[in-house]
């Protein structure tokens, strides 16, 4: 295949801007990337790039900013029907719109469908890799593997375990998890850009005996990712110790039956106790924020001071969250800090929509950064994408001050192109 070169302005990464500072975040504003086989072969400077690549086919994407395509952490995929419904609270919102949906996930066509609509929304924010929930139906992980397959697409899922507290239509049971999901990951993990990840939807509906079988399928698959959900809501916490009379905590529940460890990703983790947080530390595990979901569910204002300890990824949580877009997670991530006294740099919330996230999901060695090697996966942002965004960015001197409206009020009108493993997403 014919080398691609894409000219545009480029961020490209030395190293994490929140430990380095701002500068770590290079920003050239007429730079270049050279796509050769589906992998990032070159960068730099787009007349350098065009002298030494006189065959590739050039794509100029002119004043619009090259990015890694965005990484989102966690989300529930099977929601995406039931954004944006009213009124509720955690673990009413699971009972009142969640489980119901989900338990539709044993049609293999309505899951299809979700699965495309799914892409197709999260393609059009410039999304190019989502770390995924499934439901308890082995179905909906094939079908979003198939989807992603078909796509090009980086993407990871798992089937969503519980037996208790849920439907008698969504509950599974301690043997049947971990069998379903072994022959899952048998089945998908490590086939094309497809990654299995052990997934317990939370301590309240799984019992100790299925948390025990899922502790033991991820010890014999130590190089899967375990996901599941920390310390979201304080009732959500009230009734975690009710049902675990005797764990220190909640992060108990998972470590004393063998999910606490290095691969592990833990999602909203607002109202942690000293305890857990030294011990997410002490293993190395990753946590994610959910920025909108924590709003728009009302769960809390996530300590983004965390990542000077831990690597922590940013997510969407759709249907929880209330967009699929990662510049409105951006957004929200920006306006959670402030409500903390905090301002995040502009380049804090590009690099962790991306290589954060990446390094979060421990892909840092193939996406989230626009190097040498690195897989093609990349959003071209339109800086002037509305009206009111373009009055904005006409006064910027610098390229933060370009890209923070576009982070604030940006949306898919802001996604110019999109490219998968080098080839551009068309639609
Ligand atoms: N906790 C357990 N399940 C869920 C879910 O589907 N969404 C959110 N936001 N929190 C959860
Ligand atoms: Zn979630």
């Amino acid at each position: 295949m014919q080398d691609r070169l894409i000219l545009g302005q480029c961020l490209f990464y030395d190293a994490d801007p929140r430990t380095q500072g701002p500068d770590a975040v290079r920003h050239t504003s007429r730079g270049g990337v050279l796509i050769r086989g589906g992998v990032v072969a070159a960068t730099g400077e787009a007349g350098d790039l065009r002298r030494a690549h006189p065959q590739a086919t050039v794509t100029d994407h002119g004043a619009h900013l090259i990015v890694p395509g965005f990484v989102d952490a966690h989300a529930h995929y099977p929601q995406t029907a039931i954004i944006a419904s009213w009124g509720k609270r955690l673990i009413d919102w699971l009972n009142t719109y969640t489980f119901p949906e989900e338990m539709r996930f044993n049609d293999a066509s309505y899951t299809a469908e979700i699965a495309a609509r799914y892409f197709d929304l999260t393609l059009a924010g410039g999304t190019t890799t989502v770390a995924s929930f499934s439901t308890i139906h082995p179905e909906s992980v094939d079908a979003y593997f198939t989807e992603a397959a078909r796509r090009g697409l980086r993407a990871l899922t798992g089937k969503t375990c519980m037996d208790r507290n849920a439907p008698d239509g969504l509950c599974d049971t301690a043997q049947s998890a971990y069998d379903d999901s072994k022959a899952l990951l048998e089945r998908w993990h490590g086939k094309d850009r497809l990654s299995y990840v052990v997934t317990p939807r939370f301590s309240p509906t799984s019992t100790p005996e299925q948390l025990d079988a899922l502790g033991a399928l991820w010890s014999e698959h130590p190089d899967c990712l375990m996901q599941t959900h920390l310390s979201e809501q304080l009732d959500e916490i009230a009734w975690v110790k009710s049902l675990y009379p005797n764990a220190r905590d909640y992060l108990d529940t998972y470590e004393a039956h063998g999910l606490l460890g290095a691969n592990g990703l833990y999602g909203h983790a607002i109202h942690l106790e000293p305890r857990e947080i030294d011990r997410l530390a002490e293993v190395g595990a990753a946590l994610v924020h959910c920025p909108t979901s924590n709003t728009f569910i009302g769960s809390g204002l996530f300590d983004m001071g965390l990542a000077d300890r831990m690597r922590v990824g940013l997510a969407t949580d759709t249907g929880g969250g209330s967009s699929f877009s990662m510049l409105r997670t951006m957004a929200a991530a920006y306006e959670i800090a402030q409500l903390r006294g905090v301002a995040l740099h502009p380049a804090e919330l590009i690099w962790r929509a991306t290589a954060g996230s990446a390094q979060a999901l421990r892909l840092d060695d193939k996406i989230g950064r626009l190097d040498k090697g690195m897989e093609a996966d990349i959003c071209v942002l339109d800086l002037a994408s509305t009206p009111a965004i373009a009055q904005r960015a006409t006064r910027a001197d610098t390229i933060w001050e370009a890209l923070f409206p576009t982070i604030m009020m940006g949306d898919d009108r802001a996604v110019a192109q999109v490219y998968v493993a080098g080839t551009p997403v068309s639609g």
